[in-house]
Protein backbone atom coordinates (compact mmCIF):
# COMPACT_ATOMS: atom_id res chain seq x y z
CA UNK A 1 0.00 0.00 0.00
CA UNK A 2 1.19 3.72 -1.31
CA UNK A 3 0.88 5.71 1.65
CA UNK A 4 1.51 9.69 1.21
CA UNK A 5 1.26 12.99 2.80
CA UNK A 6 -0.83 15.87 1.41
CA UNK A 7 -1.04 19.02 2.75
CA UNK A 8 -4.87 19.06 2.14
CA UNK A 9 -7.56 20.71 2.84
CA UNK A 10 -9.36 17.63 3.71
CA UNK A 11 -12.32 18.04 1.68
CA UNK A 12 -10.82 19.38 -1.41
CA UNK A 13 -9.12 15.63 -1.54
CA UNK A 14 -9.98 13.07 -4.33
CA UNK A 15 -10.24 8.99 -2.93
CA UNK A 16 -12.71 6.25 -3.09
CA UNK A 17 -13.03 7.54 0.65
CA UNK A 18 -12.78 9.66 2.83
CA UNK A 19 -12.61 8.27 6.79
CA UNK A 20 -13.42 10.58 9.83
CA UNK A 21 -13.27 9.42 13.11
CA UNK A 22 -15.17 10.52 16.29
CA UNK A 23 -15.47 9.97 19.64
CA UNK A 24 -18.09 8.31 21.56
CA UNK A 25 -21.05 10.17 22.85
CA UNK A 26 -19.52 13.91 21.73
CA UNK A 27 -22.13 15.99 19.46
CA UNK A 28 -19.30 18.47 18.77
CA UNK A 29 -17.15 17.42 15.42
CA UNK A 30 -14.04 17.89 14.78
CA UNK A 31 -12.84 20.97 12.67
CA UNK A 32 -12.35 18.17 9.31
CA UNK A 33 -15.47 17.22 9.74
CA UNK A 34 -17.23 19.94 10.35
CA UNK A 35 -16.38 20.89 7.28
CA UNK A 36 -17.66 18.00 5.35
CA UNK A 37 -20.09 17.98 7.26
CA UNK A 38 -21.43 21.14 5.85
CA UNK A 39 -20.88 20.09 2.41
CA UNK A 40 -22.99 17.30 2.89
CA UNK A 41 -25.87 18.90 3.90
CA UNK A 42 -25.56 18.18 7.76
CA UNK A 43 -25.63 14.58 6.99
CA UNK A 44 -23.44 13.62 9.63
CA UNK A 45 -24.95 15.67 12.20
CA UNK A 46 -28.20 13.92 11.46
CA UNK A 47 -26.55 11.06 11.76
CA UNK A 48 -25.26 11.80 15.50
CA UNK A 49 -28.67 13.43 16.60
CA UNK A 50 -30.53 10.36 15.31
CA UNK A 51 -27.94 7.95 17.14
CA UNK A 52 -27.96 5.97 14.31
CA UNK A 53 -23.72 6.94 14.50
CA UNK A 54 -22.58 7.04 18.29
CA UNK A 55 -18.81 6.84 17.74
CA UNK A 56 -18.98 3.45 19.62
CA UNK A 57 -15.47 1.74 19.07
CA UNK A 58 -14.98 0.43 15.81
CA UNK A 59 -18.75 1.60 14.95
CA UNK A 60 -18.54 2.57 11.15
CA UNK A 61 -21.11 4.48 8.82
CA UNK A 62 -20.88 4.69 5.50
CA UNK A 63 -22.52 7.23 3.12
CA UNK A 64 -22.05 8.15 -0.48
CA UNK A 65 -21.22 11.83 -1.21
CA UNK A 66 -23.16 11.88 -5.01
CA UNK A 67 -20.88 14.14 -6.26
CA UNK A 68 -20.71 16.90 -3.40
CA UNK A 69 -17.16 16.20 -2.90
CA UNK A 70 -14.31 15.04 -4.31
CA UNK A 71 -14.29 11.86 -2.20
CA UNK A 72 -16.36 9.52 -3.42
CA UNK A 73 -17.76 7.88 0.33
CA UNK A 74 -17.01 9.38 3.86
CA UNK A 75 -16.82 6.39 6.31
CA UNK A 76 -17.48 7.71 9.60
CA UNK A 77 -15.25 5.16 11.99
CA UNK A 78 -15.76 5.37 16.64
CA UNK A 79 -13.16 5.67 18.61
CA UNK A 80 -14.89 4.48 21.87
CA UNK A 81 -15.00 6.80 24.59
CA UNK A 82 -12.51 9.99 25.03
CA UNK A 83 -11.68 9.26 28.35
CA UNK A 84 -10.79 5.87 27.78
CA UNK A 85 -9.43 5.63 24.25
CA UNK A 86 -5.79 4.84 23.73
CA UNK A 87 -3.59 5.09 21.00
CA UNK A 88 -4.40 1.82 20.03
CA UNK A 89 -8.10 2.70 19.68
CA UNK A 90 -6.39 4.53 16.18
CA UNK A 91 -4.69 1.41 14.98
CA UNK A 92 -8.06 -0.13 15.55
CA UNK A 93 -10.38 2.63 13.78
CA UNK A 94 -8.07 2.42 10.46
CA UNK A 95 -7.84 -1.51 10.58
CA UNK A 96 -11.36 -1.58 10.77
CA UNK A 97 -12.07 1.16 8.15
CA UNK A 98 -9.86 -0.67 5.41
CA UNK A 99 -11.91 -3.80 6.15
CA UNK A 100 -15.27 -1.93 5.67
CA UNK A 101 -13.44 0.21 2.49
CA UNK A 102 -12.86 -3.17 1.20
CA UNK A 103 -16.14 -4.34 1.23
CA UNK A 104 -17.03 -1.66 -0.83
CA UNK A 105 -14.57 -2.69 -3.15
CA UNK A 106 -13.04 1.05 -2.78
CA UNK A 107 -9.12 0.83 -3.23
CA UNK A 108 -8.21 4.39 -2.03
CA UNK A 109 -8.94 6.59 1.12
CA UNK A 110 -7.72 9.63 2.77
CA UNK A 111 -7.78 10.92 6.54
CA UNK A 112 -6.83 13.80 8.39
CA UNK A 113 -5.07 12.74 11.75
CA UNK A 114 -7.65 11.75 13.81
CA UNK A 115 -8.47 13.74 17.42
CA UNK A 116 -5.01 15.18 17.68
CA UNK A 117 -5.91 17.12 21.29
CA UNK A 118 -7.30 13.57 22.80
CA UNK A 119 -4.27 11.63 22.74
CA UNK A 120 -2.14 13.89 25.00
CA UNK A 121 0.44 11.76 25.26
CA UNK A 122 0.94 10.64 21.70
CA UNK A 123 2.84 12.61 19.36
CA UNK A 124 1.82 13.22 15.88
CA UNK A 125 4.38 10.89 15.03
CA UNK A 126 3.35 8.10 17.30
CA UNK A 127 -0.60 8.69 15.98
CA UNK A 128 0.51 8.73 12.43
CA UNK A 129 2.18 5.50 13.23
CA UNK A 130 -0.62 3.96 14.79
CA UNK A 131 -2.76 4.79 11.24
CA UNK A 132 -0.30 2.86 9.21
CA UNK A 133 -0.08 0.26 11.55
CA UNK A 134 -3.68 -0.29 11.67
CA UNK A 135 -4.48 0.35 7.95
CA UNK A 136 -2.15 -1.80 6.77
CA UNK A 137 -2.20 -4.93 9.58
CA UNK A 138 -6.29 -4.57 8.96
CA UNK A 139 -5.78 -5.56 5.13
CA UNK A 140 -3.65 -8.38 5.92
CA UNK A 141 -4.70 -12.01 4.29
CA UNK A 142 -2.77 -15.19 3.45
CA UNK A 143 -3.39 -16.49 0.37
CA UNK A 144 -0.04 -18.54 -0.71
CA UNK A 145 -1.96 -21.67 -1.03
CA UNK A 146 -5.52 -20.51 -2.98
CA UNK A 147 -6.06 -21.73 -5.77
CA UNK A 148 -9.34 -19.62 -6.87
CA UNK A 149 -8.71 -15.52 -6.87
CA UNK A 150 -11.60 -14.65 -4.79
CA UNK A 151 -9.96 -12.22 -2.15
CA UNK A 152 -10.90 -9.17 -1.74
CA UNK A 153 -8.50 -6.14 -3.61
CA UNK A 154 -5.97 -5.06 -1.77
CA UNK A 155 -5.96 -1.36 -0.44
CA UNK A 156 -3.59 0.96 -2.79
CA UNK A 157 -3.47 4.21 -1.21
CA UNK A 158 -4.22 6.18 1.89
CA UNK A 159 -3.35 9.58 2.03
CA UNK A 160 -2.78 11.75 5.21
CA UNK A 161 -3.47 15.10 5.74
CA UNK A 162 -1.11 17.62 7.11
CA UNK A 163 -1.49 21.23 6.85
CA UNK A 164 1.46 22.74 7.68
CA UNK A 165 5.67 21.98 6.74
CA UNK A 166 6.31 20.80 10.44
CA UNK A 167 2.95 18.33 10.66
CA UNK A 168 4.36 17.02 7.42
CA UNK A 169 7.58 15.82 8.75
CA UNK A 170 6.41 14.19 11.52
CA UNK A 171 3.46 12.49 9.76
CA UNK A 172 6.10 11.22 6.99
CA UNK A 173 8.20 10.28 10.06
CA UNK A 174 5.12 8.46 11.45
CA UNK A 175 4.04 6.43 8.49
CA UNK A 176 7.86 5.31 7.94
CA UNK A 177 7.60 3.83 11.37
CA UNK A 178 4.31 2.48 10.71
CA UNK A 179 4.88 1.18 7.44
CA UNK A 180 8.03 -0.75 8.83
CA UNK A 181 6.45 -1.96 11.74
CA UNK A 182 3.47 -3.20 10.46
CA UNK A 183 5.46 -5.33 7.55
CA UNK A 184 7.43 -7.02 10.25
CA UNK A 185 4.61 -8.12 11.94
CA UNK A 186 2.61 -8.93 8.39
CA UNK A 187 6.12 -11.05 7.38
CA UNK A 188 6.29 -12.89 10.97
CA UNK A 189 2.26 -13.91 10.18
CA UNK A 190 3.48 -15.07 6.61
CA UNK A 191 6.02 -17.11 8.03
CA UNK A 192 3.58 -18.48 10.99
CA UNK A 193 0.80 -19.33 7.95
CA UNK A 194 3.00 -21.49 6.15
CA UNK A 195 2.95 -25.17 7.05
CA UNK A 196 5.50 -26.92 8.45
CA UNK A 197 6.10 -29.24 5.33
CA UNK A 198 7.33 -25.67 4.14
CA UNK A 199 8.61 -23.52 6.61
CA UNK A 200 11.30 -25.62 8.03
CA UNK A 201 14.71 -25.69 9.79
CA UNK A 202 16.27 -24.95 6.33
CA UNK A 203 13.55 -22.82 5.17
CA UNK A 204 14.22 -20.27 8.04
CA UNK A 205 18.03 -20.36 7.11
CA UNK A 206 17.02 -19.56 3.78
CA UNK A 207 14.89 -16.35 4.61
CA UNK A 208 17.73 -15.74 6.74
CA UNK A 209 20.29 -15.88 4.52
CA UNK A 210 17.89 -13.31 2.86
CA UNK A 211 18.52 -10.62 5.00
CA UNK A 212 21.89 -10.69 4.37
CA UNK A 213 21.01 -8.24 1.49
CA UNK A 214 19.67 -6.10 3.58
CA UNK A 215 21.61 -2.86 4.84
CA UNK A 216 24.90 -3.69 7.30
CA UNK A 217 23.35 -7.21 8.22
CA UNK A 218 25.16 -10.35 8.48
CA UNK A 219 24.33 -13.64 8.60
CA UNK A 220 25.82 -17.02 10.10
CA UNK A 221 24.23 -20.62 9.89
CA UNK A 222 25.56 -23.08 12.14
CA UNK A 223 25.03 -26.44 10.72
CA UNK A 224 24.83 -29.85 12.85
CA UNK A 225 28.44 -30.80 12.98
CA UNK A 226 28.94 -26.81 14.05
CA UNK A 227 27.00 -27.23 16.71
CA UNK A 228 28.36 -30.43 17.76
CA UNK A 229 32.10 -29.05 18.21
CA UNK A 230 30.86 -26.20 20.01
CA UNK A 231 28.46 -29.30 22.43
CA UNK A 232 25.20 -27.71 21.81
CA UNK A 233 23.68 -30.20 23.59
CA UNK A 234 20.57 -29.08 24.10
CA UNK A 235 19.63 -28.03 21.25
CA UNK A 236 20.88 -30.77 19.29
CA UNK A 237 19.18 -33.07 21.79
CA UNK A 238 15.22 -31.94 20.46
CA UNK A 239 16.95 -32.19 17.21
CA UNK A 240 17.53 -35.57 17.16
CA UNK A 241 13.92 -36.89 16.33
CA UNK A 242 13.77 -34.98 13.23
CA UNK A 243 14.99 -35.89 9.57
CA UNK A 244 14.87 -32.17 8.63
CA UNK A 245 18.34 -30.70 9.41
CA UNK A 246 18.67 -28.31 12.07
CA UNK A 247 20.37 -25.14 11.96
CA UNK A 248 21.55 -22.63 14.44
CA UNK A 249 21.11 -19.01 13.23
CA UNK A 250 22.79 -15.80 14.16
CA UNK A 251 21.88 -12.49 12.54
CA UNK A 252 23.75 -9.30 13.09
CA UNK A 253 23.05 -5.86 12.44
CA UNK A 254 25.45 -3.28 12.88
CA UNK A 255 23.85 0.39 12.17
CA UNK A 256 26.25 2.73 10.44
CA UNK A 257 26.12 6.07 12.74
CA UNK A 258 29.47 6.25 14.51
CA UNK A 259 29.66 7.76 17.94
CA UNK A 260 26.37 6.55 19.38
CA UNK A 261 25.65 4.85 22.23
CA UNK A 262 24.81 1.78 20.88
CA UNK A 263 26.78 2.08 17.48
CA UNK A 264 29.66 0.33 15.69
CA UNK A 265 31.55 -2.19 17.95
CA UNK A 266 29.82 -0.67 21.22
CA UNK A 267 27.75 -4.19 23.55
CA UNK A 268 24.68 -5.61 20.96
CA UNK A 269 21.38 -5.88 22.34
CA UNK A 270 20.84 -10.00 21.55
CA UNK A 271 17.43 -11.34 20.49
CA UNK A 272 16.86 -14.70 21.04
CA UNK A 273 13.72 -16.75 19.28
CA UNK A 274 12.40 -19.72 20.33
CA UNK A 275 12.17 -21.17 16.65
CA UNK A 276 10.40 -24.94 16.69
CA UNK A 277 9.20 -25.30 13.00
CA UNK A 278 6.69 -27.80 14.34
CA UNK A 279 6.46 -29.03 17.58
CA UNK A 280 4.52 -32.51 18.17
CA UNK A 281 5.71 -32.49 21.57
CA UNK A 282 8.38 -35.93 20.51
CA UNK A 283 8.46 -38.74 22.48
CA UNK A 284 5.77 -36.96 25.08
CA UNK A 285 3.88 -36.72 22.19
CA UNK A 286 0.90 -33.72 22.34
CA UNK A 287 -2.77 -35.08 21.57
CA UNK A 288 -4.17 -34.14 17.92
CA UNK A 289 -6.74 -31.65 18.83
CA UNK A 290 -5.16 -27.96 17.73
CA UNK A 291 -1.74 -29.80 17.04
CA UNK A 292 -1.36 -28.38 13.64
CA UNK A 293 -1.19 -25.07 15.19
CA UNK A 294 2.44 -25.98 16.41
CA UNK A 295 3.23 -24.66 12.73
CA UNK A 296 3.36 -21.19 14.46
CA UNK A 297 6.05 -22.38 17.50
CA UNK A 298 8.54 -20.69 15.62
CA UNK A 299 6.89 -17.12 16.08
CA UNK A 300 9.73 -16.07 18.20
CA UNK A 301 12.31 -17.04 15.80
CA UNK A 302 9.88 -15.23 12.87
CA UNK A 303 9.71 -12.22 14.71
CA UNK A 304 13.41 -11.71 15.44
CA UNK A 305 14.20 -12.41 11.86
CA UNK A 306 11.16 -9.53 11.12
CA UNK A 307 12.45 -6.92 13.86
CA UNK A 308 16.40 -7.30 12.29
CA UNK A 309 15.30 -6.83 8.90
CA UNK A 310 12.71 -3.87 9.86
CA UNK A 311 15.72 -2.63 12.10
CA UNK A 312 17.61 -2.33 9.14
CA UNK A 313 15.22 -0.40 6.77
CA UNK A 314 14.88 1.93 9.95
CA UNK A 315 18.56 2.25 9.78
CA UNK A 316 18.33 2.40 13.43
CA UNK A 317 21.65 3.61 15.04
CA UNK A 318 22.18 0.74 16.81
CA UNK A 319 24.16 -2.71 17.42
CA UNK A 320 21.71 -5.93 17.58
CA UNK A 321 22.30 -9.79 16.98
CA UNK A 322 19.25 -12.29 16.32
CA UNK A 323 20.11 -15.84 17.58
CA UNK A 324 17.38 -18.44 16.24
CA UNK A 325 18.20 -22.20 17.34
CA UNK A 326 15.88 -23.67 14.49
CA UNK A 327 14.96 -27.44 14.93
CA UNK A 328 11.61 -29.53 14.66
CA UNK A 329 10.43 -31.73 17.93
CA UNK A 330 9.64 -34.91 16.33
CA UNK A 331 9.35 -38.72 17.97
CA UNK A 332 11.73 -40.06 15.62
CA UNK A 333 13.67 -43.68 16.44
CA UNK A 334 16.48 -41.68 16.92
CA UNK A 335 14.38 -38.92 19.38
CA UNK A 336 15.40 -38.04 22.88
CA UNK A 337 13.38 -40.20 25.51
CA UNK A 338 12.46 -38.95 29.23
CA UNK A 339 14.97 -39.85 31.40
CA UNK A 340 17.64 -38.55 28.70
CA UNK A 341 20.28 -36.70 30.18
CA UNK A 342 21.86 -33.52 28.29
CA UNK A 343 24.90 -31.79 28.41
CA UNK A 344 23.83 -27.84 27.57
CA UNK A 345 25.93 -25.46 25.95
CA UNK A 346 26.95 -23.83 29.47
CA UNK A 347 28.27 -27.68 30.47
CA UNK A 348 24.92 -27.49 33.12
CA UNK A 349 23.13 -30.85 32.69
CA UNK A 350 19.29 -31.44 32.68
CA UNK A 351 17.35 -34.46 32.83
CA UNK A 352 14.31 -34.41 30.09
CA UNK A 353 11.65 -35.19 32.11
CA UNK A 354 9.31 -34.59 29.32
CA UNK A 355 10.27 -34.01 25.90
CA UNK A 356 7.64 -31.76 25.04
CA UNK A 357 9.09 -28.93 27.03
CA UNK A 358 11.88 -28.62 23.98
CA UNK A 359 11.80 -24.68 23.86
CA UNK A 360 13.47 -24.39 27.10
CA UNK A 361 16.24 -26.54 25.98
CA UNK A 362 17.07 -25.14 22.54
CA UNK A 363 16.54 -21.58 24.63
CA UNK A 364 19.17 -22.92 26.91
CA UNK A 365 21.97 -23.25 24.48
CA UNK A 366 20.51 -20.07 22.18
CA UNK A 367 21.04 -17.71 25.28
CA UNK A 368 24.33 -19.02 26.66
CA UNK A 369 25.87 -18.46 22.90
CA UNK A 370 23.98 -14.65 23.49
CA UNK A 371 26.33 -14.07 26.47
CA UNK A 372 29.41 -14.59 24.19
CA UNK A 373 28.74 -11.37 22.47
CA UNK A 374 28.97 -9.55 26.15
CA UNK A 375 25.37 -7.86 25.52
CA UNK A 376 23.90 -4.84 26.71
CA UNK A 377 20.23 -6.46 26.86
CA UNK A 378 19.47 -9.58 26.29
CA UNK A 379 15.20 -10.45 25.32
CA UNK A 380 13.80 -13.36 23.92
CA UNK A 381 10.92 -14.32 22.52
CA UNK A 382 9.10 -17.71 22.48
CA UNK A 383 5.67 -19.58 22.59
CA UNK A 384 6.89 -21.37 25.71
CA UNK A 385 3.95 -22.30 27.98
CA UNK A 386 0.82 -23.40 27.75
CA UNK A 387 0.57 -22.49 30.98
CA UNK A 388 0.54 -18.97 29.83
CA UNK A 389 -2.44 -19.10 28.11
CA UNK A 390 -3.90 -20.67 31.30
CA UNK A 391 -2.44 -17.79 33.69
CA UNK A 392 -2.76 -14.45 31.09
CA UNK A 393 -5.16 -15.39 27.80
CA UNK A 394 -5.17 -13.75 24.98
CA UNK A 395 -4.29 -10.23 25.91
CA UNK A 396 -1.19 -9.84 27.94
CA UNK A 397 2.24 -10.99 26.82
CA UNK A 398 4.43 -12.91 29.80
CA UNK A 399 7.25 -11.02 31.08
CA UNK A 400 9.99 -12.24 33.42
CA UNK A 401 13.56 -10.47 33.87
CA UNK A 402 16.44 -9.97 36.15
CA UNK A 403 17.19 -6.32 35.58
CA UNK A 404 14.04 -3.44 36.52
CA UNK A 405 15.42 -1.05 33.59
CA UNK A 406 15.13 -3.29 30.93
CA UNK A 407 11.94 -5.05 32.09
CA UNK A 408 10.64 -0.70 32.54
CA UNK A 409 11.52 -0.46 28.63
CA UNK A 410 9.62 -3.04 27.48
CA UNK A 411 6.53 -2.12 29.13
CA UNK A 412 6.81 1.21 27.73
CA UNK A 413 6.75 -0.28 24.40
CA UNK A 414 3.95 -2.77 25.62
CA UNK A 415 1.68 -0.07 25.96
CA UNK A 416 2.90 2.34 23.20
CA UNK A 417 2.20 -0.83 20.42
CA UNK A 418 -0.91 -2.14 22.35
CA UNK A 419 1.79 -5.36 22.55
CA UNK A 420 1.21 -5.19 26.25
CA UNK A 421 3.08 -7.20 28.67
CA UNK A 422 2.64 -8.31 32.53
CA UNK A 423 5.17 -8.83 34.84
CA UNK A 424 5.46 -12.65 36.46
CA UNK A 425 7.87 -13.23 39.42
CA UNK A 426 11.31 -14.79 38.94
CA UNK A 427 11.32 -16.12 42.81
CA UNK A 428 14.39 -18.65 43.34
CA UNK A 429 11.74 -20.63 45.78
CA UNK A 430 10.22 -21.80 42.35
CA UNK A 431 13.84 -23.62 41.84
CA UNK A 432 12.71 -26.89 44.11
CA UNK A 433 10.61 -27.61 41.26
CA UNK A 434 12.99 -27.92 38.85
CA UNK A 435 15.62 -30.22 41.05
CA UNK A 436 16.54 -33.60 39.54
CA UNK A 437 17.83 -36.40 41.10
CA UNK A 438 20.53 -37.28 39.23
CA UNK A 439 21.47 -33.87 36.83
CA UNK A 440 22.08 -30.65 37.51
CA UNK A 441 18.51 -29.37 36.78
CA UNK A 442 15.08 -31.04 35.22
CA UNK A 443 13.30 -30.03 32.69
CA UNK A 444 9.85 -29.75 34.09
CA UNK A 445 8.24 -28.19 37.18
CA UNK A 446 5.03 -29.93 37.22
CA UNK A 447 1.37 -28.26 37.04
CA UNK A 448 1.96 -25.69 39.52
CA UNK A 449 3.61 -22.22 37.97
CA UNK A 450 4.32 -23.65 35.12
CA UNK A 451 5.01 -20.04 33.40
CA UNK A 452 6.92 -19.54 35.80
CA UNK A 453 9.51 -22.38 36.28
CA UNK A 454 10.05 -22.48 32.42
CA UNK A 455 11.33 -18.59 32.94
CA UNK A 456 13.05 -19.75 36.20
CA UNK A 457 14.77 -22.42 33.54
CA UNK A 458 15.76 -19.99 31.13
CA UNK A 459 17.37 -17.53 34.23
CA UNK A 460 20.28 -20.52 34.70
CA UNK A 461 21.47 -19.66 31.26
CA UNK A 462 21.94 -15.24 31.21
CA UNK A 463 24.40 -14.98 33.08
CA UNK A 464 24.22 -11.69 34.51
CA UNK A 465 23.54 -10.20 31.52
CA UNK A 466 20.68 -7.78 31.74
CA UNK A 467 17.81 -10.20 30.62
CA UNK A 468 14.43 -10.18 29.44
CA UNK A 469 11.71 -13.22 28.48
CA UNK A 470 8.71 -13.06 26.66
CA UNK A 471 5.97 -15.69 26.93
CA UNK A 472 3.92 -15.00 24.17
CA UNK A 473 2.65 -18.44 23.99
CA UNK A 474 -1.43 -17.64 23.24
CA UNK A 475 -0.91 -14.12 22.15
CA UNK A 476 0.78 -15.25 18.80
CA UNK A 477 -2.23 -16.81 17.67
CA UNK A 478 -5.98 -15.86 17.43
CA UNK A 479 -9.17 -17.93 17.78
CA UNK A 480 -10.77 -14.61 15.65
CA UNK A 481 -10.35 -11.49 13.49
CA UNK A 482 -10.14 -8.48 15.54
CA UNK A 483 -9.61 -5.01 13.68
CA UNK A 484 -5.69 -5.39 12.89
CA UNK A 485 -5.45 -8.83 13.95
CA UNK A 486 -5.79 -11.85 11.58
CA UNK A 487 -7.06 -15.04 12.69
CA UNK A 488 -4.52 -17.32 13.29
CA UNK A 489 -1.04 -16.32 13.30
CA UNK A 490 -0.57 -12.73 15.00
CA UNK A 491 2.60 -11.51 14.85
CA UNK A 492 2.15 -10.13 18.25
CA UNK A 493 5.19 -9.17 19.72
CA UNK A 494 7.00 -7.87 16.86
CA UNK A 495 6.13 -4.28 16.90
CA UNK A 496 6.72 -4.23 20.90
CA UNK A 497 10.65 -5.21 19.55
CA UNK A 498 10.98 -3.05 17.34
CA UNK A 499 9.07 0.14 19.59
CA UNK A 500 11.57 -1.21 22.08
CA UNK A 501 14.52 -1.05 19.37
CA UNK A 502 12.89 2.38 17.98
CA UNK A 503 13.22 4.09 21.37
CA UNK A 504 16.44 2.77 21.96
CA UNK A 505 17.78 4.42 19.36
CA UNK A 506 16.48 7.86 19.86
CA UNK A 507 17.49 7.91 23.37
CA UNK A 508 20.96 6.74 21.88
CA UNK A 509 20.79 9.69 19.30
CA UNK A 510 19.51 12.27 22.60
CA UNK A 511 15.77 13.63 22.26
CA UNK A 512 16.02 13.85 18.59
CA UNK A 513 13.02 13.57 16.61
CA UNK A 514 10.39 12.09 19.29
N1 LIG B 1 5.02 -24.94 22.24
C1 LIG B 1 4.49 -25.42 23.46
C2 LIG B 1 3.72 -24.36 24.23
C3 LIG B 1 2.44 -23.88 23.60
C4 LIG B 1 1.25 -24.53 23.89
C5 LIG B 1 2.43 -22.80 22.75
C6 LIG B 1 0.09 -24.08 23.31
C7 LIG B 1 1.27 -22.35 22.17
C8 LIG B 1 0.10 -22.98 22.46
C9 LIG B 1 5.61 -25.91 24.37
O1 LIG B 1 6.70 -26.47 23.73
C10 LIG B 1 5.04 -26.98 25.25
O2 LIG B 1 4.66 -27.98 24.73
N2 LIG B 1 5.02 -26.74 26.55
C11 LIG B 1 4.51 -27.69 27.47
C12 LIG B 1 5.45 -27.74 28.64
C13 LIG B 1 5.12 -28.80 29.65
C14 LIG B 1 5.40 -30.16 29.07
C15 LIG B 1 5.95 -28.57 30.87
C16 LIG B 1 3.14 -27.24 27.91
O3 LIG B 1 2.95 -26.05 28.13
O4 LIG B 1 2.25 -28.08 27.99
MN1 LIG C 1 6.45 -28.55 23.35
ZN1 LIG D 1 7.01 -25.83 21.77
Amino acid sequence: MDLRVKPGPVEQEPADVLVLTHFEGEPALDDEAAVVDRRLNGAVRDLLKSREFQGTANQTVLLHTQGKLPAKRVLLVGLGKRKEAKLDAVRQAFGTAVKRIRQAGATTFVAPVPGRAAFVDASKVDLTQAMAEGAMLGGYQFTAYRTNGDDLKPLQRMTVIAPDGDARTSVTEGLRRGRASAEAAMYVRDLCNHPANVMTPSRIALEAKKLAKEHHVRVKILEQRDAEKLGMGAFLGVARGSHEPPKFIILEYRGQEAGARNGRGARPIVLVGKTITFDTGGISLKPAENMEQMKADMTGGAEVLATIRAASRLRLPLHVVGILPATENMPGGRAIKPGDILTTLSGLTVEVQNTDAEGRLILADGLNYATRFKPSAVIDVATLTGACMVALGQFAIGMFGNHDGLKARIQRAGLKTGERVWEMPLWEEYFEQLKSDVADMRNIGGRAGGMITAALFLSKFVGDCPWVHLDIASTDWSERERPYVSKGPTGIGTRLLLQYLIDESLESRGSRAR
